[in-house]
């Protein structure tokens, strides 16, 4: 064998496994394979290429896949993501078709595209080496697949410059029964100095067709996702957060890609994604030249350059992802499957109903009033009473949003016995008690903020500009984590039997700078990215200490919705807006990311319309009450008592049974959709009137039931019905499951009836 062939050789067979190429490594070194070794690392470092064997790697999930393919210099690239192939031995024979074949077309397919050297488009990762220069080449070297469980798998692959030590790997964790893959990687600097990265992306996928829609949302305070289509045309379309903190007020990370038509509830191929990130985010949708798809999703680059010293490692947060060619109700079950076994803590668990006193007195109280609302709690029959803004801060009182925050002790006028009292309260009125708290925010009429105005992010030399009157503090710095860490610490060790945190973040990061950065002798560009770490470092530190208690997410609503916030939390805050057909559009769009276990949809006085419409669309989530009980009719009261009861009899479905969209209200002047459980026994199906100003009735036609068994037969019984009204439904009528997924039923929606509950029984 001659020398040259024998170094081939060696390059292919690194390129084979990266369990190999460790055990390869790790093996006693002989004096010849130090020979070769020497050999070899002289070879590589020259920046010749090599030919090399293809590799092929698929990440499968049980019915998709993503190809990654090494070309003949040994750079990965994507080849084929759609359903997974019956025998995966042929996806070896998928041709790598969109690599560049000549010289005047760049490579669009890279599996994660390196600025700076062969690549002239949109790069995922950028990087200026410790001597200045900024070129980056990325080859494989060897890759590894890890099986976790039965039913997720861990792939990494290594990547590496052959010129400059940068490693790279990127992971994807695949959960084979959801159809769910969380996409991420690693940046290592194996330099003897810092590097400075400019970008660093977590995913960067490669989608192949003609055709794609993308569709994403905008909104802001109390107008919270607002869905928009767009037919993407050539070039890149982004869409991206640079707000800091309550990141996604203006727009979120979570999106729907269609390939070639606009996919509908239970048609077409669609890819529902998200960043697991609770800061800056960006997402490039770039139409390449062969009319297919890049995908670059993670950190957001902007005013984000970040330095990594010498051995240290950078960890992009996951991209998460599925992709069903059966249109958006499997992809929307497969991420609640998904989200509600592996990241929404305690997603596999039970709720509390809760009465809030927010709508109900804003900063308007004392304990007597406090004390007062509990028994409401009781008489409605809700778990907890949820304290809410406005029991802290003494020289500078919380009797509105512009002063105390930062100040978390309680005002002695409003509450003079504490919190302990009201713990003590509720738990004598047969409740549970939870509080409110805004622990990463200050206004400037503060202790907090007299005492520490460096833990305040604000440009030393510039007038502060406010978002709701208050500042967001540095989290960053370790101090402020202390401190942030402890509000919740020793509210829990005075109260050791607190039920339940409601989180917010009310304000974005306005005139980023940090006073500890320069202090550590970091760059100003690391506030955003480490003000991010520094919040889950908190809430890690949290969940260590109390594991169980449940949190809500909230900021100012919807603001910090997404699912590196949610492994912490138990369910978040759509939206301060209650009114009901306008929280029907919003619950309905975040129901296509998040299950409905997790929604926390409060009844309050917001709108005028009747209370049993209120009741029935916040009972599509976790049901919660934002008002003043003993204000309720005698009729009221007597319907919300048997509502809270009915939805504790029906909560197993919502919460954990599959979600079938059935009319859609972007279409139609009704929503309608079902929650079925797994054994197809029993279901719910929740109908609302949408356009209240629609006269006829609104549902003309029956309404198709989906998710029953069609050889099963069931009864269809109206419930949560008002006080002195009849269902003109006929609950004693057998139906297949095969009529009513085809024939259907009518729910008999009309301004009379404006929201209607059917439950579903198996009849044995
Ligand atoms: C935010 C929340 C509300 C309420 C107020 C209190 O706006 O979204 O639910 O908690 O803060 O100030």
């Amino acid at each position: 064998m001659t020398n040259k062939k024998r170094v081939h050789q060696q390059v292919s067979a690194c390129s084979v496994n990266l369990s190999r190429y460790k055990s390869a490594t790790q093996r006693k070194l002989t004096s010849s394979t130090i020979a070769w070794s020497i050999f070899f690392l002289l070879l590589a470092t020259t920046s010749r290429l090599f030919a090399q064997n293809i590799v092929t790697i698929p990440i499968e999930t049980a019915k998709n896949a993503m190809v990654l393919q090494t070309d003949k210099d040994g750079r990965l690239g994507i080849i084929y993501f759609g359903s997974r192939l019956a025998n995966n031995k042929e996806y070896a024979a998928i041709p790598n078709q969109y690599n560049s074949k000549s010289d005047n077309l760049p490579t669009y397919n890279s599996a994660y595209t390196p600025a700076g050297t062969w690549n002239v488009i949109e790069p995922a990762v950028q990087i200026t080496h410790a001597d200045g220069n900024m070129s980056l080449d990325l080859k494989y070297v060897g890759s590894d697949t890890k099986k976790i469980d039965a039913n997720v798998s861990l792939t990494s692959i290594l990547l590496k410059d052959p010129l400059y030590a940068t490693e790279i790997t990127l992971l994807y964790k695949t959960y084979f029964k959801e159809n769910v893959v969380e996409q991420w990687s690693v940046i290592k600097n194996v330099e003897k100095k810092p590097i400075r990265m400019q970008k660093y992306a977590s995913a960067n996928l490669y989608l192949m067709g003609n055709d794609f829609y993308l569709t994403h949302y905008n909104g802001t305070w109390g107008n919270e996702m607002k869905p928009e289509e767009d037919h993407l045309s050539h070039g890149i379309k982004s869409i991206d957060s640079k707000l800091g903190t309550r990141a996604n007020l203006l727009e979120p990370s979570a999106f729907m890609v269609s390939f070639g038509k606009s996919a509908t509830e239970d048609e077409g191929k669609v890819l529902l994604g998200q960043l697991a990130w609770s800061g800056n985010f960006k997402i490039d949708f770039e139409v390449d030249n062969y009319n297919n798809l890049r995908l670059i999703a993670g950190i957001n680059p902007y005013a984000s350059e970040y330095q990594l010293a010498a051995a240290q490692e950078f960890t992009t947060p996951a991209f998460i992802y599925t992709f069903s060619s059966n249109g958006k109700g499997q992809a929307s079950r497969n991420l609640h499957h998904w989200a509600t076994k592996y990241r929404l803590l305690d997603g596999e668990g039970s709720r509390l109903t809760l009465l809030n006193n927010w709508e109900a007195t804003y900063f308007d109280f004392d304990e007597n009033k406090l004390v007062g609302l509990f028994k409401g709690a009781k008489k409605l029959g809700v778990d907890m009473f949820l304290l809410d803004d406005g029991w802290f801060g003494n020289k500078y009182p919380r009797d509105a949003d512009t002063a105390g925050l930062g100040d978390w002790q309680e005002n002695v006028k409003k509450l003079p016995h504490g919190i302990g009292y009201l713990v003590k309260e509720a738990t004598a009125a047969g409740i549970k008690f939870g509080i409110w708290v805004e622990p990463e925010m200050v206004n400037p009429k503060s202790e907090l903020y007299e005492k520490h105005k460096d833990w305040v992010i604000r440009q030393p030399n510039r007038p502060e500009k406010y978002y709701r009157n208050q500042l967001v503090l540095d989290l960053v710095n370790p101090a402020v984590q202390n401190f942030v860490f402890g509000i919740l610490d020793t509210l829990f060790t005075k109260n050791p039997t607190l039920a339940f945190i409601k989180w917010d973040c009310n304000a974005v990061i306005y005139n980023a700078y940090s006073a500890y950065l320069p202090k550590m002798g970091l760059p100003q560009s690391q506030l955003y990215v480490d003000y991010v770490k520094g919040l889950y470092k908190v809430l890690e530190r949290l969940r260590a200490k109390y594991p169980t208690v449940p949190m809500m997410l909230c900021s100012g609503g919807g603001g910090r919705v997404d699912y590196g916030a949610l492994q912490y939390f138990t369910e978040y805050w759509p939206s301060d807006n209650t009114d009901p057909v306008e929280r029907i559009f919003i619950q309905w769009e975040y129901s296509y990311f998040y299950p409905a276990i997790a929604s926390s949809n409060h009844i309050t006085n917001w709108s005028k319309l009747p209370l049993k419409f209120r009741t029935d669309v916040a009972m599509m989530g976790k049901l919660g009450y934002d008002i003043v009980v003993d204000k309720l009719s005698e009729k009221d009261l007597q319907f919300s008592q048997q509502a809270v009861a009915t939805y504790h009899s029906i909560s197993d479905l919502v919460w954990h049974g599959d979600l079938y969209r059935l009319v859609n209200p972007n279409q139609n002047p009704l929503a309608s959709l079902m929650f079925a459980n797994a054994e197809k026994s029993r279901a719910v199906v929740f109908n609302y009137l949408t356009n209240t100003r629609f006269m006829p009735g609104a549902t003309p036609q029956p309404i198709q039931l989906k998710g029953l068994d069609a050889t099963k037969n069931y009864t269809v019984k109206e419930i949560n019905l008002y006080p002195g009204t009849e269902s003109s439904l006929q609950s004693t009528t057998v139906y297949s499951g095969n009529f009513l997924m085809t024939v259907g039923i009518n729910p008999d929606v009309d301004l009379e009836r404006a929201s209607v509950l059917l439950e579903v029984n198996e009849v044995k």
